[in-house]
């Protein structure tokens, strides 16, 4: 486990495998993140909190390429990534889990090397290479499901899934995986196994893993540091230890009053 510090926006130089600095979004004339700093270090999980609205799922948008910011920096071991543009070193998981339901458990997570896969064995073709499926078993192994490799990715459940949208981002060799409410549609015996994971790829496999959650209890269990957002802003960023009941209340409430002002 890293060094922890009170400050994830001021790790030693070099340290953080992810690095984001004054990120600003804005959609119309509404600013959504405005000058978002934090760091995630290798071997870290990092949980980000914050009420509906604050600018949790735009951030890491932002970092894994899908939403383009209009000023700030992003910089992922130690390379800066271009606005906009995704990095292979980056993966996302989501509520939502992205597989291809009538394709095999193996196809799902083979996919995430597609980028790194000449046009001829595109996705389309299906027809993945010997290598790669076996990089891809060994991936399926890491989150403990090779034993479904060859049952249809739709027949698995919820908590499954979202293990096999890991391993797809394992396949893709990723060395920051950001997940957005990776848990919320799972009950809590699958969140409590995804939540197991994410902190054994970080402590483990080293991987930096920041994930937006909306239960404190988890983010005290499974996470190294919290950062909390509020009106695109970092509100704080703490040691999970130190997360106290006064700071959830904090946060939400901060927010709470931003909405009524709105009104
Ligand atoms: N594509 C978009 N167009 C316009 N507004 C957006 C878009 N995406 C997000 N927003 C707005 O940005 C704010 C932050 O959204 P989001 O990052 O999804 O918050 P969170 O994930 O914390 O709930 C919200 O007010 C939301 O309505
Ligand atoms: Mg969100």
């Amino acid at each position: 486990m890293p060094a922890q510090t009170n400050s994830p926006t001021a790790p030693e130089v070099g340290t953080a495998t992810l690095s984001v600095r004054g990120l600003t979004k804005r959609y119309g004339d509404r600013t959504v993140l405005d000058g978002l700093d934090f760091d995630v270090g290798a071997g870290e999980v990092v949980s980000v909190l914050g009420a509906n609205g604050s600018g949790k799922s735009t951030a890491l948008r932002c970092v894994v390429g899908l939403v383009r910011p209009e000023g700030g920096s992003i910089t992922v071991a130690g390379r800066t990534v271009t606005p906009g543009v995704p990095l292979s070193e980056v993966a996302m998981v989501f509520q939502r889990i992205h597989l291809v339901p009538r394709r095999s458990v193996l196809d799902n997570v083979c996919a995430g090397a597609l980028g790194r896969l000449p046009l001829a064995q595109s996705w389309a073709t299906w027809a993945f290479p010997q290598d790669l499926r076996e990089e891809a078993m060994a991936c399926l192994d890491r989150v403990g499901l090779a034993d479904r490799a060859h049952d249809r990715a739709g027949r698995l459940s919820g908590g499954q899934q979202q293990r096999v949208a890991i391993a797809r981002a394992l396949c893709q060799r990723a060395r920051v995986l950001l997940a957005d409410e990776p848990v919320s549609a799972l009950d809590p015996a699958a969140a409590e196994s995804v939540m197991r994971l994410l902190h054994s790829l970080a402590t483990e496999d080293r991987i930096a893993v920041a994930a937006v959650l909306h239960q404190p209890d988890l983010a005290r269990r499974y996470s190294d540091r919290v950062v909390g957002l509020a009106e695109g802003r970092l509100e704080f960023a703490l040691p999970a230890e130190e997360l106290g009941d006064h700071r959830i209340d904090e946060l939400y409430a901060a927010d709470y009053r931003a909405e009524g002002a709105a009104l």
